[in-house]
């Protein structure tokens, strides 16, 4: 059984046509777009208001000053602002995962990623990746309630490099609000402990971040 997640965070199982691992092909390219275009022009709204996630995690991605052929992967990677931001700044090896194979249709015919997997992430999901193949891996609005959540990291880990790092951008103010972001902090530092990753850069508090909240840059580095 295929699931792919709602832009509310839901989930829907058994999506007609949707398969966990696809990879885009031209063919998919002129799909009717009409509601991604929109939600697209929203984001890119934001994006101009400066208050966004895709703004504040590029850069503090570009402050790492990580090498221009870093293979990357966006994830959930959504209509590709990370993407476009990242390729305005000259890093262009960039592949994509998202759960939504409509989300991902734009930022398909915009040609912003090398490869390109609808999956999802999370509970028992394993992404259709190898072990040990990204440098970086980005994620811009990702850990949020009904998407993505802690028991994500292990999978995240395993795709990423030894070496490699492990970027998120979120609000600070889930954890009141969803029991399953409560323990989230106790996570990422349960697998400090345990010799799985380490802080890169400390985490970064962002004012505003969106929707007049806080945000946190998350900056992780796999050993
Ligand atoms: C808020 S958007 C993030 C968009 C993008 N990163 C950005 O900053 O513009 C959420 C995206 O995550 C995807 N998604 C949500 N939960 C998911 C999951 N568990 N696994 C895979 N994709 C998921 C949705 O399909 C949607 O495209």
């Amino acid at each position: 059984m295929s699931s792919t997640a709602s832009l509310d965070g839901s989930y829907e199982d058994s999506m007609p046509g949707e398969e966990s691992g696809q990879v885009f092909t031209n063919k998919d390219k002129d799909e009717p777009l009409k509601w991604i275009e929109k939600f697209e022009t929203e984001m890119v709204d934001l994006v101009d208001s400066n208050c966004t996630e895709p703004k504040h995690i590029v850069k503090t991605f570009l402050e790492l000053k990580l090498d221009r052929e870093s293979r990357i992967l966006d994830v959930l990677a959504g209509t590709g602002l990370v993407a476009e931001l990242l390729r305005s700044h000259g890093y262009v090896n960039i592949d994509a995962i998202d759960g939504r194979k409509d989300m991902l249709a734009l930022s398909n015919k915009k040609q912003l990623y090398k490869n390109f997997y609808v999956s999802l992430l999370g509970c028992q999901y394993t992404a259709p990746i190898q072990s040990d193949t990204y440098d970086v891996l980005i994620a811009s609005g990702a850990f949020a309630p009904g998407q993505l959540h802690s028991d994500a990291f292990c999978d995240l880990i395993r795709i990423t490099k030894p070496g490699g790092i492990i970027m998120w951008s979120m609000r600070t103010d889930y954890g009141p609000i969803s029991p399953r972001f409560a323990n989230f902090d106790a996570h990422i530092e349960d697998l400090v402990t345990n010799g799985v990753w380490r802080h890169y850069v400390p985490r970064k508090t962002i004012k505003p971040y969106v929707h007049g909240s806080e945000g946190y840059v998350y900056t992780m580095q796999r050993i």
